[in-house]
């Protein structure tokens, strides 16, 4: 089975163009960015998260999968890395950027909770990780990805890897599945 998506966002190409020619290279691959459409396409008007917004390659996936009345939140620390996406992407009413701290952004937040948190940055996965879970909705999905070893990580990235996957498949409130697939992902399903 061919596994690579036959759909791609329309802005991708761009957004990854740029984002080579800075040396990003912390972009979500092809095929965690098409599950990313497909389970944004899964929750009509839904509310989304994404932490780390990096150049926006899994922005545009989750808004090529969102319908018209569905909104996106995505933060990124860097205004820098950021700036493409907002640019390419600003246009669209449905994503809001915010340029920030995730680890403050998710302290302060005080609105509704989120279908789906793409918690692909520190915070929202190895900090804050209570304050990301408790933004997800009852039926919600918690997504994580860059869970396989890849050479260049800090040494002990595979212990907190490790701890953050055991502690999450303990939780009586959420129902975990592990993909050993792309980057490595786990999704996570509100059930308390
Ligand atoms: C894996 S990349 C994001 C990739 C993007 N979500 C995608 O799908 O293409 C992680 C991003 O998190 C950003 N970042 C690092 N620390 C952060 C923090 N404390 N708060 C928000 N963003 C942070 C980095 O600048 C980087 O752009």
């Amino acid at each position: 089975m061919d596994d690579s998506p036959n759909r791609l966002p329309p802005l991708l190409a761009a957004l990854r163009a740029a984002a080579r020619a800075a040396g990003f290279i912390m972009s979500s691959e092809d095929r965690t960015g098409s599950l990313l459409a497909t389970l944004a396409a899964s929750r009509p008007g839904g509310r989304i998260l994404e932490l780390g917004t990096g150049f926006g390659e899994g922005t545009a996936w989750l808004l090529s999968g969102m319908d018209r009345a569905a909104d996106l939140i995505t933060v990124e620390l860097d205004p820098a890395v950021q700036g493409v996406g907002r640019q390419l992407l600003g246009a669209d009413p449905r994503v809001s950027f915010v340029s920030g701290d995730g680890g403050a952004w998710l302290e302060e937040y005080d609105g509704g909770p989120f279908d789906l948190v793409f918690a692909d940055t520190w915070p929202g996965k190895f900090t804050h990780l209570e304050r990301a879970l408790e933004l997800v909705a009852p039926g919600g999905i918690y997504l994580i990805d860059d869970l396989l070893p890849q050479p260049g990580r800090p040494k002990d990235h595979e212990a907190s890897v490790h701890d953050l996957l055991a502690g999450l498949d303990r939780r009586e409130d959420f129902r975990c599945v592990r993909l050993a697939w792309s980057s490595g992902l786990l999704m996570a399903v509100r059930t308390l």
